[in-house]
């Protein structure tokens, strides 16, 4: 199959991103992590702004050695001299020269005229060319540029020596059929164009940058110019990760591979998540948290009986483990019977029923009910104590400057719904005392403990307690996402075991 280069610009135009800036580390780090990823050039930096920029492109132009280094560079010759000196090192350089072609920018930005600057492109070309043979010419905002005059300085900048023409949409602008048709006219118009490889940059300021990148490709670029998580300036540029998964997913549309190995894809997205400080929205294509879970029940349904129902890519095709089904207010049966499967519990139908009960009441209060949930929840629902009295409810106020008042419920042994209240010293204190009122069974609290048994700030907590009757020792557990609740709980299993105990007696 053809093949599409792909020119990582995460190092510098991603790197332009507001507060996205990176350590020589950080970069040295992620350069060596876009190599394993197997993308055919890095741009590593613009040297002459920056002696960062300047150390992270001669640094990375010194180690990698299975990639071709870019350096962006303006076009006065002190820029590409000092672009040159960092990257004469690279086993296969590439001297990226950019000058704008739109006429808002050479009227408002440059003060020159058409002819002005395709002299100067062309200059910075030849110059360039005196260093490096491998060449590239960008038109900025070549998406706003007259087509003809565009394809004027392309051919003269080819005639100069540039190996690669890049037609940027810098300002993010063009609609993907608009852009079709001027990669068309380029190669339809550009003496030269079949010797050279055509480029494509685009920005995502409309949302297109991966759209019109593939249009791209469909009528003949075969090179596309990207970032990892598509940071860059302003909206950002076109995602690395979503054009190569599109190439890789709808080969039979597109009939064009990458060499990016895309299981390294997750890896590198999450670093360079991390080292920029830019967090990957949960539903963002190919790496978000969401992209490969399933969260309503007629999904997960689908996929239990067959995957490709609902993903038409594998988790492990971009490095991550698994699919995740996630438990959630809308799953089904068919899924939380699943994950109990997988999570070692086989339940009677009976049990199965107020388990599966127990959990739509749970996710009625938690976005995600996690596995560690789920473990808790049986373990709760599955007690196997008989219960002698049962906790109906439990209200409670408390705060500081106030005395805390608990108010709880019980179904006595006869059926009936009994309820008392009490002050306590605390919430918990006030709690235990309202059924110790009810329950009236003489007894020593001996010990207390609360653990999270899951993560986040609506998880579940777990209360584990000991009292003492008569010399005996009971224990008493209870989970709940109140944590008054799950105390309650706990105490009500500890006396249900004592009732218990003292009824064998
Ligand atoms: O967006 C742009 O035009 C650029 C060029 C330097 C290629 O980043
Ligand atoms: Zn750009």
């Amino acid at each position: 199959m053809e093949r599409v280069i792909i020119f990582d610009t995460t190092l510098r135009d991603g790197e332009q991103a507001a507060g996205g800036a990176l350590t020589l580390e950080e970069k040295h780090e992620i350069g060596h992590q876009l190599q394993r990823l197997g993308v055919d050039i890095i741009e590593a930096g613009f040297p002459h702004t920056s002696p960062g920029d300047f150390a992270a492109v001669q640094l990375l132009a010194r180690e990698l050695r299975d990639c071709q280094i870019a350096a962006l560079s303006g076009i006065k010759q002190e820029q590409i001299d000092s672009t040159w000196n960092a990257l004469k090192e690279a086993e296969a350089p590439l001297l990226h020269v950019v000058l704008s072609t739109s006429d808002i920018h050479l009227e408002h930005q440059l003060h020159i005229s058409r002819e002005q600057a395709l002299e100067l492109a062309v200059e910075a070309v030849r110059y360039a060319k005196r260093y490096c043979s491998a060449v590239e010419f960008s038109a900025m905002d070549a998406t706003r540029s007259d087509w003809d005059y565009l394809c004027q300085v392309l051919a003269a900048t080819i005639e100069a020596g540039a190996t690669v023409v890049n037609i940027p949409d810098t300002v993010g602008y063009v609609q993907p059929d608009e852009f079709g048709a001027l990669i068309e006219y380029v190669r339809n118009n550009v003496p030269g164009i079949e010797k050279v490889t055509l480029s494509v940059h685009c920005h995502d300021d409309l949302g297109q940058a991966v759209a019109n990148s593939l249009r791209a490709i469909q009528c003949g670029a075969r090179q596309v110019e990207c970032t990892i998580n598509g940071v860059g300036e302003r909206a950002g540029n076109a995602a690395l990760e979503e054009i190569v998964m599109a190439l890789k997913t709808r080969s039979d549309f597109f009939h064009l591979a990458t060499k990016v190995d895309t299981a390294q894809i997750y890896r590198t997205s999450r670093l360079v998540s991390h080292y920029m400080g830019m967090e990957v929205p949960p539903n963002k294509a190919i790496v978000g948290a969401n992209a490969f879970a399933h969260a309503s029940g007629l999904h997960q349904d689908g996929m239990l009986k067959e995957r490709t129902t609902y993903e038409i890519m594998t988790p492990k095709s971009i490095g991550v483990g698994e699919s995740r089904i996630v438990l959630g207010k809308t799953s089904g049966r068919h899924a939380f019977r699943q994950k109990l499967e997988e999570l070692g519990c086989t339940l009677s139908e009976e049990d199965f029923a107020r388990a599966f009960a127990a959990f739509k009441e749970l996710a009625d209060k938690k976005k995600e009910v996690t596995d560690p949930d789920l473990e808790a929840l049986v373990a709760e629902e599955l007690r196997t104590v008989s219960e002698t009295y049962h906790l109906e409810q439990v209200q409670v106020s408390c705060g500081d400057h106030t005395v805390s008042t608990a108010t709880v419920k019980l179904v006595a042994p006869d059926g009936q719904v009994i309820a008392d209240a009490a002050l306590g010293a605390g919430p918990v204190d006030a709690v235990y005392k309202a059924i110790n009122r009810l329950v009236q069974v003489p007894n020593t609290l001996t010990e207390f403990s609360v653990k999270s048994i899951t993560e986040g700030i609506d998880a579940i907590g777990e209360v584990t307690i000991k009292i003492e009757s008569e010399g005996r020792t009971y224990i008493g557990r209870g989970a709940s996402t109140d944590i008054l609740v799950a105390s309650a709980k706990a105490y009500m299993n500890a006396l249900n075991r004592l009732l218990a105990a003292k009824g064998k007696e």
